[in-house]
């Protein structure tokens, strides 16, 4: 290893120079040259997990010696987050101490490594060291730990804790090998217990001039502490606060059950992001696709349609559109509803070469949903060819096309795209998680789904979209089983194991990625459903049915004027017409434009049409809110200082044909003003129609789909239907403000 950083900083005890300011935090009122003691790290790891990563991170930021102990050697010592264990950790300080036994100047810490971080520096902590003024200092907590029998054997503190803890040690290296030296149990054993013991014994304890370090002055440990800590934002760096004790610990170790809480931590301290900066690790080791020499790597997208989904063909054409070689993409779907068996036929049919293969696993199969996310993953696992596993449901529409190159970009062995639902807290992340393992908010949650804190974070859990390395899963998760356990959801069931595994899940929001759409109150019942989304899911119902020059009319004055007061303008998609059109015919139920009329008060209309009311599909509250979403704004803007209450009885869908009604003779409609959308195409789909006032001797005869008349109702625009003299000619048509 090398030797470099905090060699030099602190008084030598062997010239018996004591502090005259005790308490003082600063050293520097002393001459450097006395400074002359070197701080070694010592630490076992077997393997370079995620953690240890993070660990060695924070090391080299503040220049620490750190010697790993272990790295590639299988790992003996017991489950030591379950149960007892970690002799193997004192096996290997103890063979380790034997070299630096006679080094009386060199101050050796030894820290577990996996689920720990340095808030600090090695000055700091040299320092803290020579306060304390013993030659051996373990960590403390409020818990004690393996054997609670011996709680009444440590000596009693007035205040601070009172426990040993053996993840972390420092102490002058003599007196370390006179503690560890004594080690001659199993790799097993717990390591806990055995310094515990050691500590216990107070002729030992005196001898060896151990203590604990009460109030957390170098050492905290996260369990049982998790409410004493505080994150502490400064210039640069993050530190953790102690508030019990007011101190600013220079080691965090999430020991127990408080990883998930380091992680947190972690995301923060000691320079990963701040208010300043930002995030300063985002770009580390990331993989640059565009100087990518060989092909891009193999991607499995497993999609997973698991209840009856909103814009499904609007999701398929995303998954389309995405900005990556599509023979790079291999598609696995999983469908659970019969319901969108036909969506995925069509999808499939016009893209069956599109893509390097694509598979269905339908209904029919009657897979959990566990199952077929274990499938899924399975399928990259298997395939050695698979460098990536993209996993996404149905519900997230992806609205940045750059995303999978993004995530891989990120070089993570798990990271998701931060979705949200539109307007909403909600998202496919939680960053805390409650004691029974469900969501929890976390301080900064709020910050990061609303990208205040933008950056890659490390969460307990994430769910509906994530990328995960295909060598993760052949090491790390090479079990094929993550997604079924206990009664947990699968994605509660896979994030537990990743946890378990040690494997860190990462949430990026540095990118717009897209949105989580909302599947409840799906109703499949009609038969183009996802006109009816237009209050469970506005962003999505608009992008599909508002015709996209319609914001145009705001910006640009994009409508024109053909007749006076009869304004023109864009409103519906193609789609909206069509599905219009599709679940009028659907319904059928014509009214035969008889002067009969049971379905308006009074039971008589002067002036019929053939027609349906939305309201005998269903659609009424949903077109009375399109009305006010999109009508309302374009009805202030031409007719100004009129503010509609969006009010409309009467709404329906009008069918012209040459055999039954082809025309309209001339009326008033009772209304304040009326629209009138026209659903299909002249020439293509009908011939003649259109419309004329009278007062102004004005026709307009090429109605065009999609768009939109306005014009007022009563006394100055008498109007006629011209007749439609082939074909079928549609529009919709409310009375607005009666
Ligand atoms: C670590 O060492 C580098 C190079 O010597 C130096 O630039 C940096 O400031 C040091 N970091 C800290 C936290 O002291
Ligand atoms: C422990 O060592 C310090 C010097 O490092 C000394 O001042 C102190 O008296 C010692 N304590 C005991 C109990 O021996
Ligand atoms: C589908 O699986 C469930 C649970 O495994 C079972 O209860 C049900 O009977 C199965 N249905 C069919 C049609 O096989
Ligand atoms: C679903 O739509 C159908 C047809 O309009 C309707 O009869 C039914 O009540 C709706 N179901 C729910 C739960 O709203
Ligand atoms: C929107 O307007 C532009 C011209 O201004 C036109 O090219 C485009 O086709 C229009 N979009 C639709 C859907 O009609
Ligand atoms: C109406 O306009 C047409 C041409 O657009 C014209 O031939 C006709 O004479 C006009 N009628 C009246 C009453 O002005
Ligand atoms: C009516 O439309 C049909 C098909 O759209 C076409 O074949 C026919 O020639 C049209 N008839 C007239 C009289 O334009």
């Amino acid at each position: 290893t090398q030797d470099h950083g905090a060699n030099l900083y602190l008084v030598n005890p062997s010239l018996n120079l004591t502090f005259q300011h005790p308490r003082s935090r600063e050293i520097k009122f002393y001459p450097s040259f006395f400074f002359s003691e070197k701080l070694l790290v010592l630490t076992v790891a077997t393997e370079e997990t995620d953690g240890f990563r993070r660990f060695m991170q924070s090391a080299n930021y503040f220049n620490y010696t750190v010697k790993v102990l272990g790295m590639g050697e299988a790992w003996k010592g017991g489950d030591v987050g379950r149960s007892i264990g970690g002799g193997q950790k004192v096996k290997l300080l103890k063979k380790a101490m034997e070299d630096l036994a006679d080094q009386e100047d060199l101050v050796v810490l030894s820290v577990d490594s996996y689920d720990l971080i340095f808030a600090g520096g090695p000055e700091e902590i040299l320092r803290k060291f020579q306060q304390a003024n013993h030659k051996v200092l373990f960590a403390a907590e409020g818990l004690i730990w393996p054997d609670k029998r011996l709680s009444d054997k440590y000596p009693s503190v007035r205040s601070g804790k009172r426990y040993l803890n053996s993840g972390g040690i420092i102490g002058y290296a003599p007196y370390i090998n006179r503690i560890v030296s004594q080690w001659n149990l199993h790799d097993n054993d717990d390591d806990q217990l055995f310094y515990t013991k050691i500590y216990l014994d107070p002729l030992q304890r005196e001898t060896l001039n151990m203590t604990l370090d009460h109030k957390c002055q170098i050492f905290q440990n996260l369990n049982g502490a998790v409410d004493e800590v505080l994150l502490k934002f400064g210039t640069g760096r993050v530190r953790v606060r102690n508030t019990a004790y007011d101190s600013l610990p220079v080691v965090v170790h999430g020991n127990g059950n408080t990883k998930m809480y380091l992680n947190y931590l972690g995301n923060y301290v000691p320079n990963a992001w701040n208010y300043e900066h930002g995030c300063s690790h985002c770009d580390d080791d990331v993989v640059d696709l565009s100087q990518l020499k060989v092909s891009y790597p193999n991607v499995l997208v497993g999609v997973f349609i698991e209840q009856p989904t909103p814009f499904l063909p609007e999701f398929f054409q995303r998954l389309l559109t995405l900005d990556y070689p599509k023979d790079k993409l291999k598609i696995f779907v999983h469908n659970n509803e019969v319901y969108h068996e036909k969506h995925i036929q069509r999808f499939w049919e016009e893209n069956r070469n599109v893509f390097s293969s694509f598979k269905v696993v339908g209904p029919e199969e009657n897979l959990s949903q566990g199952e077929a996310r274990n499938m899924g993953m399975d399928l990259c696992r298997k395939d050695a060819t698979c460098d990536y596993y993209f996993s996404i449901d149905s519900d997230v529409m992806l609205t940045n096309r750059q995303t999978v190159k993004l995530l891989i970009e990120q070089n993570r062995k798990i990271i998701g795209p931060l979705v949200t639902r539109h307007s909403k807290l909600w998202s496919n992340f939680w960053g805390a998680l409650s004691l029974d393992g469900y969501y929890a908010r976390s301080e900064d949650y709020v910050d990061i789904v609303q990208r205040k804190r933008v950056g890659v974070w490390n969460i307990p859990y994430m769910a509906h979209v994530y990328l995960v390395k295909g060598s993760v899963l052949r090491n790390e998760l090479k079990e094929r089983n993550y997604f079924v356990l206990e009664k947990l959801d699968p994605d509660m069931a896979l994030c537990r194991n990743a946890r378990e595994m040690g494997v860190f899940m990462y949430i990026t929001n540095r990118h717009d990625f897209g949105r989580l759409i909302s599947t409840a109150n799906y109703n499949i019942s009609h038969y183009n459903n996802d006109l009816w989304q237009i209050f469970e899911n506005p962003v999505d119902w608009k992008e599909k049915y508002i015709h996209q020059n319609y914001t145009r009319i705001f910006t640009e004055n994009f409508l024109e004027q053909p007749c006076p007061d009869v304004f023109w303008f864009p409103v519906f998609s193609v789609k909206a017409c069509d599905e219009i059109v599709e679940e009028m015919e659907h319904y059928g139920s014509w009214s035969g434009g008889k002067h009969e009329d049971k379905r308006i008060s009074g039971g008589y209309e002067t002036v019929p049409t053939d027609d349906i009311h939305m309201k005998q599909i269903g659609f009424d509250k949903e077109w009375l809110h399109f009305i006010r979403e999109f009508i309302s704004p374009v009805t202030l803007k031409v007719f100004s200082g009129y503010y509609t209450k969006g009010y409309a009885i009467m709404n329906f869908v009008v069918k012209y044909t040459p055999e039954r009604q082809a025309y309209l003779r001339p009326h008033h409609d009772s209304s304040t003003f009326t629209i009138n959308i026209a659903l299909n195409n002249k020439d293509t789909d009908f011939q003649g129609g259109g419309c004329r006032f009278h007062r102004y001797n004005c026709s307009i005869e090429s109605p065009r789909k999609g768009w939109s008349f306005m014009h007022p109702g009563r006394l100055t625009h008498l109007h006629e239907g011209l007749p439609t003299t082939n074909g079928t000619r549609y529009i919709a048509v409310s009375f607005i403000d009666p």
